[in-house]
């Protein structure tokens, strides 16, 4: 969604922009542009529809463009065809104010019409152009680039991270940020404003997260912070911890299939994140044994694959420590109108910035509930504001497409499950003893399934002309087919859906046709025999049927096309490594069919609007 960057130092800008805006490509973009202030006192703007390269190429990798301050985006539309005219930057009639924005201004109609009934004319159809013009209007008004900044923040109503730059201010980047990510970097004297820290990793790993409402100045030698009041105020200067290379391919051929070889290394990390002195320690999370003892219930929400990695802990939370849980989906949750019982609400965001899981925090916070964020990204929206914060430990995600960050969340959610029922004494301490001895050992099992991808590779060259897959499992199975079909559709865009495996009868059967492929997930040993009975009805009505299930465990010998197995593990931890040749499956189908696996069409990585 939208990508913003900004600089300001000694070097030339230009070249600093592409390159910030090209790690941030896999926020999904279809547009993109940079404004440049000239060493003449003018400001350059270039825009281009398409691919980065098109912007690049027409300022020749930045050389054409003059001078040492500026800003670019990489956009995605909402408001407007992606075209030239639409992308950002925009600017007022006399080219003296130029602008960025990531979001959504939700009240730009009425501002637009109190703008024209002033005079104001408009070129282009998005809700950018009215934010540009409302910041003129009040630079007009009170000739002060702060007061003019603040009042737009009054007036507005909506998400925006909007950098700013002033020809009457020719070294200084202005930014707020509402709902919407942004960061902003300092390292000798320059300053770097970006939507995301990949952007600027290369050339520093000091990093302010920006407030909401809070205005940044970006100048040689620093950035200075003020709120509405235009009063100075104080933020904290963040080290990050992870590298540039974090964020580069490392030699493979996409994120993605990087990000799944990350997989044994997350799962590590994110397990010895509370895994002290041979027990679950939540102290840094913040969350008290107390409140885990007594809390009443649970809700989880979240969106997409963060929904289903709270699918999976809803089953395994469940069965292990007895507490009611419910899942939903934030973008539900939010306009609900829940009875609520002083459940811990649970937010699972790999970007901490998803609109609908940001709103549904808040609205349980507002129900006066206590709130724990599952999130990856350090400093984002939803971490600050929960009550409790447990940090993923799977380091830059890039590819669209989830695959360590989801990794991550299941076992986030098996260790607040252990822990809960620990503290609440539904399991013996010998059991929690060898469920913590069991995810010490998933690592290994997921590298292992890693070192056979060529047997998921082969399958998906048989199957890639495949126009229906479908994918059907019971209980946390079947969590884990929701996911394994959505990685599929996304990447691939084969028509995909996933079923509890006894619904399939109850309507969806009707679309099972010759040659239909319908995978199996079938760790469940209880449930196993129940869920071939429905594949087996699949196959009598012409499907294709494959099974993902345990090594050694014997499956009824109905003629499977393929089996795929998956190493030994307990019930509740199976999801973890059901999802790898799932995860499989849909890169080497994207592969196959020449499709962008990294930036899937219409979508983005961080959805920051409804
Ligand atoms: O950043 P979040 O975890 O909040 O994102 C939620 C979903 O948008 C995300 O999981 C999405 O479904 C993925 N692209 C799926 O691969």
């Amino acid at each position: 969604m939208c990508g913003i960057v900004g600089y300001i130092g000694k070097k030339q800008a230009a070249p600093v922009l592409l390159d910030g805006l090209s790690k941030l490509e896999y926020r999904g973009y279809d547009s993109a542009g940079v404004a440049v202030l000239n060493p003449a006192g003018g400001i350059d703007i270039v825009k281009a529809k398409g691919r980065l390269k098109v912007l690049s190429d027409a300022i020749d990798g930045g050389k054409k463009l003059k001078g040492t301050c500026g800003i670019g985006h990489t956009r995605w539309a909402t408001h407007g065809e992606p075209s030239e005219n639409n992308a950002h930057p925009h600017c007022n009639d006399e080219k003296t104010i130029v602008a960025v924005h990531n979001g959504i201004i939700e009240n730009y109609a009425e501002l637009k019409a109190k703008l024209i009934r002033r005079g104001y004319g408009f070129y282009s159809q998005t809700d950018t152009e009215v934010a540009t013009k409302l910041v003129d209007y009040y630079y007009k008004k009170y000739n002060d680039p702060l007061q003019a900044i603040s009042q737009f923040a009054l007036r507005v109503r909506g998400s925006y991270a909007l950098a700013v730059m002033y020809k009457d201010f020719p070294e200084t980047v202005f930014a707020i940020r509402k709902d919407s990510p942004m960061i902003i970097g300092v390292e000798k004297g320059e300053s770097f404003l970006a939507s995301d820290v990949p952007a600027i990793l290369k050339y520093t790993k000091n990093v302010y997260y920006v407030d909401n409402l809070q205005i940044a100045k970006l100048e040689i030698g620093g950035v200075k912070f003020y709120n509405l009041d235009r009063d100075e105020v104080k933020n904290e200067l963040v080290e990050i911890t992870w590298d540039a290379e974090a964020a580069e391919k490392g030699g493979y051929e996409h994120f993605m299939l990087k990000e799944i070889h990350e997989q044994p290394r997350v799962i590590t990390d994110t397990f010895n994140y509370v895994y002290k002195n041979g027990e679950i320690d939540f102290s840094e999370v913040g969350l008290s044994d107390g409140i885990l003892k007594y809390v009443k219930g649970i809700v989880i929400v979240g969106c997409g694959s963060a929904y289903h990695a709270g699918m999976v802990m809803q089953y395994v939370t469940e069965d292990l420590a007895r507490v009611p849980v419910r899942v939903e989906l934030a973008s539900e949750y939010r306009y609900r109108n829940p009875v609520t019982n002083g459940e811990l609400v649970i937010v699972i965001s790999q970007s901490g910035e998803t609109a609908d899981s940001l709103a549904a925090l808040r609205s349980a916070k507002e129900k006066g509930l206590k709130t724990l964020a599952i999130v990856n990204v350090l400093g984002s929206s939803i971490a600050r504001e929960a009550d409790f914060v447990f940090y993923t430990k799977a380091g830059p995600e890039i590819s669209v497409a989830t695959t360590k960050a989801y990794s991550a969340q299941l076992v986030a959610g098996y260790l607040l499950a252990i822990k809960l029922a620990s503290v609440r004494g539904t399991i013996t301490q010998d059991y929690c003893k060898t469920l913590l001895d069991e995810l010490c050992s998933l690592p290994e099992k997921v590298a292992a399934l890693l070192e056979n991808k060529h047997l998921i590779q082969k399958f998906a060259s048989e199957t890639m002309d495949k126009k229906d897959v479908f994918f059907v499992g019971r209980g946390t199975d079947y969590a884990a087919c929701i996911e394994g079909s959505l990685k599929l559709k996304e990447i691939s865009y084969i028509h995909s859906e996933a079923y509890a495996a006894g619904e399939l009868k109850h309507g969806t059967i009707s679309l099972i046709e010759n040659g239909t492929l319908v995978f199996g997930v079938l760790t469940q040993p209880d449930l196993i025999e129940k869920t071939v009975s429905n594949l087996v009805e699949t196959q009598s009505r012409g499907a294709l049927t494959a099974a993902i299930a345990t090594e050694g465990v014997k499956l009824p010998d109905v003629g499977f096309e393929k089996v795929f197995s998956i190493p030994h593990t307990d019930v509740h931890f199976t999801t973890s490594l059901a999802a790898i040749p799932m995860q499989l499956f849909a890169y080497y189908l994207s592969v196959l069919r020449g499709n962008d696996v990294d930036k899937p069409r219409n979508l983005a990585k961080s959805v920051t609007v409804e």
